[in-house]
């Protein structure tokens, strides 16, 4: 038998109430559970009160919830195959496969990641001659996925920068957007974006918010197919971005989760980046492979601060590092060593380029086919907007309630501001979609 101290804010010792430690000391065997049964414990957790759902992947964990045959999810922006079940790309599998025939360990990596990672990740974002990589004057570290990026650059932001208070985002943005920078001790504001009656962006108004920002402020700029609008600036809009953010000294944070889904072609869609250094900027870049490769859960992704030089560009990797060493220690392998597998080979890039292109095309069939059967329902609604949007979400305009009932009547879940996410519907799903659909919104 050994003594024990109650560690717990115990009832017993606290009559009036709770909050008070209980000192009380008691025996009990080793092997026991070191409460005594008289003298039970309050948890010290019982005022935490359950915190809200996810907005985004709360709604996946509803999904899983319902029992219905026919549910259907567009929460969470997944790329699914035809048959709508999950998809691994074709360049996946055979990386996967080289890999399995090669004597890999499973050490730790460098707190930033494996360089070999971190300079075809860097040249996919920049382009491979952009003058940056060739100079050595991008700081580049793995992280976990693209959230990983932007927390890693908010913390890195708020720690270098003491004076910032700020970063600025779209209206709307990313869900998490928001939460990732309050938990680096920043506060998000933002600047107009989407007009929901033209579907288009608000140029004027995007443009004047980021003129009226004080001078070096952060701009997050999401560089192609937009969450959740699915409309990205023109090339025209995105010189005038450029020039107004030169001008007012804005340090630009893009975020590169989609390179590819917006056109097909990853070089396209990275074009705002690399048009953005020519014109002088010093970038931070998040980028995520969740997408792109398919990689969701295997969490890769990459952060980038682009820098005047190489001396630069060593310290501010030194600082990422001590950054990440204290939260994470160093990334995972598996994902990364997929990603170079791929992108380290021609053969396999040039596959990895195709199956990009075929991912944007499906979803770009599956925008039409559900305008098509939306009228075949007998909607009379305006729903044009679907094939005008790009990339993996349609802002669909849905009410919240009629998302709500949606779920609740048809089973069919997606992110109550009205997002969906294209490719969760299949040929075999958007007959019942469009129905129903046209039933909460009855037809009209
Ligand atoms: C989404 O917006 O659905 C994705 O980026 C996944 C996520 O983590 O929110």
């Amino acid at each position: 038998m050994i003594a024990r101290k109650c560690l717990g804010l115990c009832r017993h010792s606290a009559p009036s109430g709770r909050g008070k430690l209980c000192a009380r000391t008691y025996s009990t065997s080793a092997k026991r559970h070191p409460v005594h049964p008289e003298h039970l414990c309050e948890s010290v957790w019982s005022r935490v009160p359950k915190g809200p759902m996810d907005p985004i992947l709360g709604v996946t964990v509803k999904f899983l919830a319902d029992s219905a045959p026919n549910k259907l999810n567009l929460g969470v922006g997944t790329y699914r195959d035809e048959n709508g079940h999950s998809y691994v790309l074709p360049c996946v599998r055979e990386a996967e496969a080289r890999l399995h025939q090669q004597d890999i360990d499973h050490e730790y990596t460098c707190i930033g990641g494996a360089e070999r990672f971190n300079n075809l990740a860097a040249s996919l974002a920049f382009g491979e001659t952009s003058p940056l990589i060739l100079n050595r004057q991008i700081a580049t570290v793995q992280t976990l996925s693209g959230t990983g990026a932007l927390h890693i650059g908010a913390d890195f932001l708020k720690s270098w920068l003491p004076n910032l208070r700020y970063i600025h985002y779209s209206t709307p943005t990313w869900g998490n957007h928001i939460p990732i920078c309050l938990g680096s001790q920043l506060e998000p504001k933002r600047y107009r974006y989407y007009d929901s009656v033209n579907i288009a962006i608000e140029e004027d108004n995007m443009l004047e918010d980021l003129n009226d920002a004080p001078s070096s402020s952060v701009i997050m700029l999401q560089v192609s197919a937009h969450n959740p609008t699915g409309i990205d600036p023109s090339r025209e809009l995105w010189k005038k971005i450029s020039e107004v953010c030169k001008t007012k000294k804005h340090l630009v944070f893009f975020d590169l989760a989609y390179q590819g889904f917006a056109t097909g072609n990853t070089d396209n869609d990275a074009w705002p980046i690399r048009y953005f250094v020519e014109q002088g900027h010093l970038p931070l870049v998040s980028q995520s492979f969740a997408k792109n490769f398919g990689l969701y859960g295997q969490r890769v992704g990459a952060l980038h601060v682009a820098t005047a030089n190489p001396t630069e560009a060593e310290s501010v990797k030194s600082q990422l590092e001590l950054i990440i060493r204290p939260q994470y220690s160093s990334p995972p392998i598996h994902g990364a060593r997929i990603v170079s597998t791929i992108l380290g080979d021609p053969v396999l890039k040039n596959m990895w380029k195709k199956d990009v292109r075929h991912m944007a095309d499906q979803i770009k069939n599956i925008r039409q086919l559900f305008v098509s059967q939306l009228k075949q329902a007998g909607s009379t609604r305006d729903w044009s907007h679907i094939t005008k949007q790009i990339g993996m979400f349609c802002y669909t305009g849905l009410k919240e309630e009629e998302c709500r009932d949606l779920a609740e009547l048809y089973h069919i879940y997606m992110t109550l501001d009205g997002r969906a996410s294209i490719p969760g519907i299949s040929k075999n799903t958007v007959g019942y979609l469009a129905d129903s659909i046209a039933k909460v919104t009855h037809y009209q």
